[in-house]
């Protein structure tokens, strides 16, 4: 059994061992931006190699594309991001306290009201933060970042820093089909930061400011678009899963007809059990041809697919899972954390929160992480730094590791701190060089759940890793 993890208690682990750290820290730091130190980014990158291997590398009928950040402001007018993509700014007239108006009400148990102008506030809403009911009615605000394209600052020059990374795969459908000779039902899929002015940053780097998304179009025939978005939902929990998230640890919202966009058919969010409530992980939404309508409509470039076979023109209905990287980093973070008491026998139990461990046990924290997902696999361990030919042999040992995985030298204090080490930053293997190793070539290696120790040779070490990481 886990017990309930906190937020600082996970960032603080993240801080001092290097997964997450404020942006620009040294000068206070800025609200909704972070920075992944040396552990996280390596993290990340498994996250975002884990997808790109299922979504693209695996398939044949999806391709990749790296589209730019900044594009044509038209883009944004076709999407509806410049009219549309707002959200409701409430403030607190007695403590200026700003917040974002359906987060309000949701807490305390209520729905904003759509009106005909925007949005108002229910009966009764107060702020959660003084108790005033002072506050000012919901304000539109616009998410996207504006910037400007050249020297000169003025209306012509205005640019936008993408809210999503979906409009550049719809902007380039037609070069990425003629040439990647793909045929419907196929897919585009990007992974690429995004930027969002959010009202109200926070639950740690659950929503920021810039964050990174990994987004696949996968572009189907009219009419087959609810046997494709079932696949996709199917096919992306499936995912999660792989990843080391505990079936239990996730659900799927089921949008209800009225709360789905006008051009939507359907609409899933994958939702995982952080310690702050059951939140969103990805959405899954059935499009129909509204993305790649739009910018047919204002480019007046074709967005039409013919099918040779059948003589049929169309423009295709997009299904999108749509899925945020550090979102994803975070639930695998609140995951993988555990704090247990382990006796001197190797026996487990889980910690209580404030207490000391029972004479006999110590206290260890350790990250479970699934071990395709961990930023280190394995750690080697000369048993005695002072023993040149046991360093020399190590070194050997970390070289030969380190051309396959990730892997951490460590040859400072006793062996149980160094293992404790790499428990906390949920290294999934710990190999120990010691006297027997110069005389037959074996080595300990220990598996960071279980705690159990082997001993096998030093040729089979990297098929053993091997096997686990598949
Ligand atoms: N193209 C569709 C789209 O962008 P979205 O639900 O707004 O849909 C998709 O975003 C995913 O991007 C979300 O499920 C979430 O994982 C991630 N995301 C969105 N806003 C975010 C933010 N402010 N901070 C971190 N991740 C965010």
């Amino acid at each position: 059994m886990k017990n309930k993890l906190s937020m600082e208690t996970l960032a603080s682990l993240c801080k001092r061992r290097g997964f997450i750290f404020q942006s620009s820290e040294i000068y206070g730091g800025i609200n909704g931006f972070w920075d992944y130190g040396p552990l996280g980014c390596e993290l990340k990158r498994n996250v975002r190699e884990a997808w790109w291997k299922n979504i693209v590398q695996h398939r044949e009928n999806i391709v990749g594309l790296d589209a730019s950040i900044i594009m044509h402001p038209k883009v944004w007018e076709a999407s509806g991001h410049v009219g549309g993509f707002a959200d409701p700014m409430v403030d607190c007239k007695s403590c200026k306290k700003r917040y974002k108006g359906d987060n309000l009400c949701e807490e305390q148990g209520k729905k904003l009201i759509k009106t005909e102008k925007g949005f108002a506030l229910p009966e009764g809403i107060k702020c959660t933060s003084c108790g005033s009911k002072d506050l000012t009615e919901p304000r539109s605000f616009n998410l996207m970042f504006k910037t400007f394209v050249g020297p000169v600052e003025d209306e012509s020059a205005i640019a936008y820093l993408r809210p999503e990374t979906a409009q550049g795969i719809f902007a380039q459908f037609g070069n990425v089909l003629a040439t990647s000779r793909q045929k419907v039902p196929f897919g585009i899929a990007q992974i690429g930061k995004a930027f969002r002015n959010e009202i109200n940053p926070r639950n740690y780097t659950f929503r920021s400011r810039e964050f990174e998304q990994m987004e696949l179009e996968f572009f189907v025939k009219p009419g087959s678009d609810q046997q494709w978005h079932d696949y996709w939902v199917e096919e992306r929990m499936k995912w999660y899963q792989s990843i080391g998230l505990p079936a239990e640890s996730l659900n799927k919202y089921v949008y209800k007809k009225e709360e789905l966009a006008h051009y939507a058919s359907a609409c899933v969010d994958i939702m995982y059990d952080f310690p702050f409530g059951m939140q969103e992980l990805e959405g899954i939404a059935a499009r129909g041809d509204f993305d790649l309508g739009r910018h047919q409509q204002f480019s007046g470039k074709s967005m039409e697919y013919f099918n040779q076979e059948t003589n049929e023109r169309f423009v295709p209905h997009v299904v999108e899972p749509s899925a945020g990287v550090d979102r994803i980093v975070l639930a695998l973070l609140c995951n993988a954390y555990c704090e247990e008491w382990i006796g001197k026998e190797d026996q487990v139990m889980p910690a209580e929160p404030g207490k000391q461990p029972p004479e006999g046990f110590e206290a260890r924290t350790v990250m479970r992480f699934h071990p395709k997902i961990a930023p280190v696999k394995v750690a080697v361990f000369p048993l005695l730094k002072n023993k040149p030919e046991l360093m020399e042999k190590a070194r050997g040992v970390f070289d030969t590791l380190q051309k396959w995985f990730p892997s951490f030298w460590d040859v400072s204090g006793a062996i149980g701190r160094r293992y404790r080490r790499q428990d906390e930053i949920g290294t999934p293997f710990c190999v120990t060089i010691d006297f027997d190793t110069l005389t037959n070539n074996t080595v300990t290696i220990r598996e960071r759940d279980s705690m159990k120790q082997e001993r096998i040779e030093i040729a089979k070490l990297t098929e053993k890793i091997h096997e686990t990481l598949a």
